[in-house]
């Protein structure tokens, strides 16, 4: 079995991508290497942040294959807000709670100003392959759909109960993993990189 470390803590991003990714893979997150700090995610684009962690990683771990992901929620009625501030849209150190009620207060402020939706978003998802310290590979994956004032669901993690991706009439967190997992901006990233993985990790 191949050793991939995903450089994240974040549990569900390790269990969604392991799942996508199938047999044939060790998957490790940075919770079986609590050595490995994550730098600051400094950069105004997904795809610079996910490097950031990669590379970061890699260079503590320059043997292992290492896969960072950064990603969240861009919303048009907001400017594409909260964007690359996901994690960190109720401040820094705020939960996924307080992430969501953050959200939801500024839909109602949206529905207070006369903007009633519904209102159009998607998830991005940057995913950078990195090794001995240097990025290798980057692809990049998004799913539309629109937003929710009300939770629907307890599905999943993050926005997932607010968010219902085009083609459907339920949240990513009332619709199952297997469906989340074939169609997500995860998703749509892995399958971009999963081919490049396979070449580079052939011999
Ligand atoms: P990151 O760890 O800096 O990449 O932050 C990602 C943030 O975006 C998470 O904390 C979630 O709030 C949000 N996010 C990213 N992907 C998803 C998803 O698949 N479902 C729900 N929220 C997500």
């Amino acid at each position: 079995m191949k050793r991939l470390l995903v450089a994240t803590s974040n549990r569900h991003k390790v269990e969604e991508i392991a799942a996508m990714l199938g047999t044939g893979w060790q998957v490790e997150s940075l919770q079986a290497h609590p050595q490995v700090q994550l730098p600051e995610e400094t950069g105004s684009t997904f795809a610079a942040n996910a490097q950031l962690k990669a590379e970061a990683a890699s260079r503590h771990l320059p043997e292992l294959w290492v896969l960072a992901d950064d990603s969240g929620l861009e919303v048009d009625a907001l400017g594409g807000r909260p964007g690359v501030y996901s994690a960190r849209f109720a401040g820094p150190g705020a939960n996924d709670a307080q992430n969501r009620a953050r959200l939801k207060e500024e839909l109602a402020a949206l529905r207070t100003a006369g903007d009633v939706g519904p209102w159009s978003g998607r998830f991005c998802c940057a995913l950078v392959l990195a090794r001995g310290g240097r990025m290798l590979e980057c692809c990049e994956g998004r799913v539309e759909g629109r937003l929710l004032e009300l939770e629907q669901g307890a599905g999943g993690f993050g926005y997932d109960s607010m968010f219902v991706p085009q083609g459907h009439e339920q949240s990513f967190g009332l619709l199952s993993a297997e469906i989340k997992n074939a169609l997500s901006h995860r998703a749509r990233a892995l399958a971009a990189l999963l081919p490049k993985l396979q070449a580079l990790t052939a011999s």
